[in-house]
């Protein structure tokens, strides 16, 4: 059980029961104040809400909540997952911008072939990334872009020292080479990529999307890579999975990876950091850290 070690570190004022979001929840959910989610976007550790008259609070493992916010009952408190996942969706980011560059899909592809596929790709160096949304994520891209040799631009909701805001994306888009999208999903951000944003990307440029696929307009991108006018890489789509016989599995120029940002080895010990930290807070009566306000 991975969570195991978790419950000696946890204050022992607290009664602690530990659900993984598939085997049967336990007992005593009408007695529930604090659900950790499983770390899933699976709707059943979501339904269990219902069944939990006594909570609240609810502390998420993923960074968006969009899709826990139709579950949450007034009065219930909503904590995300703070800077958890920032570390490997920004090391995805980074690991999807350098695999688009230099090919590596074509190479994979020629490695099943047995074919030598030698040939010039676009470096990262000298190229200017675009990061649309510069809080956690999008930071910790910039920090691992560092000695790539890149100029990066920043775009987020609130102007600040060196990062435009939304209105100053329409001039900003056209000198990137790289941009990528780390926004959460809100009502402004749904469909933010369409077909005027792609149109004013540079021809040649390469799409990143680490936030969510509803961000992005799908048709509107694939009419670009289908023009092989641009790239993306995306680890998030719309639909999300798309099916067997949707367009995206075979667009050119698109590289896909199935929402692995935040889940790689990276994710447990910061998770397990962040359910002790924040049963302490609470269990002290300290205020929790990463409350999200509706
Ligand atoms: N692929 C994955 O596995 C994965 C993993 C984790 C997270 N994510 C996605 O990444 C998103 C970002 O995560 P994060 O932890 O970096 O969030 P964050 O720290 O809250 O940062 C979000 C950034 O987006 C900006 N922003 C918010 N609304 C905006 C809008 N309407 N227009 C322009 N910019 C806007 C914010 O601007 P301000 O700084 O001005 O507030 C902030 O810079 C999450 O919400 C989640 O959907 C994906």
């Amino acid at each position: 059980m991975p969570y195991a070690d978790v419950i000696p570190q946890v204050p022992s004022s607290l009664e602690v029961a530990v659900y993984d979001g598939e085997s049967p929840p336990p007992e005593g959910l009408d007695e529930v104040d604090f659900y950790v989610l499983p770390y899933t976007f699976a709707p059943e550790p979501l339904r269990l809400l219902e069944r939990m008259p006594a909570l609240r609070v609810v502390q998420s493992l993923t960074a968006g909540y969009e899709h826990i916010l139709p579950y949450l009952r007034p009065g219930v408190r909503l904590c995300n997952a703070g800077r958890l996942h920032d570390t490997s969706t920004a090391e995805l980011a980074l690991t999807l911008m350098l695999a688009s560059l230099r090919g590596v899909p074509d190479f994979v592809r020629g490695q099943d072939a047995a074919q030598w596929r030698y040939a010039r790709y676009p470096s990262l160096a000298n190229r200017t990334v675009l990061i649309v949304g510069y809080g956690g994520i999008g930071s910790a891209i910039e920090r691992r872009l560092a000695g790539f040799e890149v100029e990066v631009l920043r775009v987020a909701r609130r102007a600040r020292d060196g990062v435009s805001t939304m209105d100053e994306l329409p001039d900003l888009l056209p000198l990137a080479d790289v941009v990528v999208l780390c926004v959460p999903l809100t009502n402004e951000t749904t469909g933010l990529v369409d077909k005027e944003f792609l149109s004013r990307m540079r021809d040649g440029a390469l799409l990143v999307n680490v936030a969510r696929g509803k961000v992005v307009d799908t048709q509107a991108l694939l009419a670009e890579l289908h023009s092989g006018r641009l790239r993306a890489a995306l680890d998030v789509t719309d639909p999300e999975p798309p099916p067997a016989d949707h367009p995206l599995w075979r667009a050119p120029g698109l590289l896909l990876s199935p929402h692995v940002g935040g889940n790689s080895t990276a994710f447990l010990p910061r998770a397990k950091r962040l359910i002790v930290e924040q049963l302490t807070r609470y269990a002290t009566g300290e205020p929790l850290a990463y409350e999200v306000t509706r």
